[in-house]
């Protein structure tokens, strides 16, 4: 009798551990419910209408993010209906997700002065702003060409401002580096070598019967470093540019160079408001425009695009074990369809979001420019850490996954 009792007592009381069990299993399940649903979707929707605080389409064109104090600043080129030259200047918006924006207003006004390099109707492009942190100030620099001289000019802009969403005021605008040879070319092999050829035939300016471009002998002059050389006294040409700030809080400002044939990578000086006159060419000859980067695990990645105006093209992809190089080129980082062309889009920033990184690109509409789209993607990394990009309608900032409706 007492072992069929002892038997009555175990099984309650097994039966007693297996209900708590699957009473902390269902609490368990409840919890994980309950954080699902608390954990609202931020989703990226490429190519679609972005309304901003006002419901307007964020106007922010050519553009990159910094993530300041929690609060993420979107600049941008403000583009108009009719025109992609500047009529109104960098616009501004806040962010606590990446997916409400708060328009800013405009952080750097177009000039009324007609004699101001940044006159109302000039071509301002591809704003970016850095934080620094020894001036606690907030530089923002651009691609400036002069008002009514279509693509010549090709300046660096600078402007400088306390507040995130500034205004911004313009410090000045110019080539870059003149009178510096860039490091690479700075040696004895390299100048022996420019000194053996006559770069004026290649600059129509100098001379009308200016050789033919893109021959053989031609790509193997501008390899040399013919233009970079040409470009010497006045300065090296800076149209489509981004700005990187490195590990140890030092600058860089990449832009096309040399008749945009040629990127430069130049370090910028401890307040960010000027050049130092360290640089480096890369990719010369390559013909990129729309240069991006990010540094992931001690490498550095750079997405840009090839050059054939406001239509899109293959994306390029480099990598650097330093910022100075040596890169080395990577085949067209886009999957899928429409890859050749990179899904309709042309680089413009890359944004660290935690671990993982979003590719921010614009699709332009050069005949009613303020209806450009914005195609952020996620950036996806293969078996052995190379980037990829694939093509998504929709995605979550909270996975870094496209959602499926
Ligand atoms: C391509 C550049 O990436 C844009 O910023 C702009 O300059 C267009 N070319 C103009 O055609």
């Amino acid at each position: 009798m007492t072992i069929f009792v002892h038997i009555i007592n175990i099984l309650i009381f097994i039966n007693y551990i297996k209900m708590k069990q699957i009473c902390g299993l269902f609490v368990a399940s409840l919890a994980v419910l309950a954080s699902c649903a608390k954990q609202e979707p931020l989703v990226i929707a490429p190519c679609q209408i972005w309304p901003d605080n006002n419901g307007v389409h964020v106007n922010a064109h050519g553009g990159g993010v910094l993530l300041h104090d929690g609060t993420y600043y979107w600049f941008g080129e403000n583009k108009c209906d009719t025109t992609s030259s500047a009529m109104v200047g960098v616009d501004c918006y806040s962010s606590q997700d990446l997916v409400h924006w708060t328009n800013e207003g405009v952080a750097l006004a177009v000039s009324d002065d007609p004699e101001s390099d940044i006159t109302r109707g000039c071509i301002l492009e591809r704003p970016k702003v850095i934080y620094n942190e020894k001036t606690g100030k907030f530089v923002m620099w651009f691609h400036l060409e002069l008002k009514g001289r279509g693509y010549e000019a090709a300046r660096a802009g600078v402007a400088v401002a306390d507040n995130p969403t500034g205004p911004y005021t313009f410090i000045r605008s110019g080539r870059v580096n003149p009178g510096i040879l860039p490091m690479d070319l700075d040696n004895e092999e390299a100048k022996a070598r420019l000194a053996e050829i006559d770069y004026y035939t290649y600059d129509e300016s100098k001379n009308p019967q200016a050789e033919e471009w893109w021959t053989p002998e031609w790509r193997a002059d501008v390899d040399a470093g013919i233009i970079a050389e040409r470009d010497l006294e006045g300065g090296q040409m800076a149209r489509d540019m981004t700005l990187f700030v490195d590990q140890d809080g030092k600058a860089y400002h990449i832009y096309s160079a040399e008749e945009n044939l040629t990127l430069n990578i130049a370090e910028l000086s401890d307040d960010y408001l000027s050049h130092t006159g360290k640089y480096i060419r890369m990719a010369p000859g390559g013909h990129n425009e729309a240069p991006a980067v990010f540094f992931k695990d001690g490498t550095y990645w750079m997405i840009t695009s090839g050059c054939t105006g406001w239509a899109p093209n293959a994306a390029r992809m480099f990598s650097a074990p330093s910022i100075m190089g040596p890169w080395t080129q990577y085949d067209n980082p886009c999957r899928g369809e429409n890859a050749d062309i990179t899904f309709g889009g042309q680089s413009t920033f890359i944004l660290p979001y935690g671990d993982n990184f979003i590719f921010m690109a614009d699709i332009w509409r050069p005949k009613h420019p303020s209806d450009a789209r914005y195609l952020w993607l996620p950036i996806q990394f293969d078996e052995n850490g190379v980037p990829f990009l694939e093509f998504m309608e929709k995605w979550d900032l909270n996975t870094f996954k496209a959602v499926t409706e």
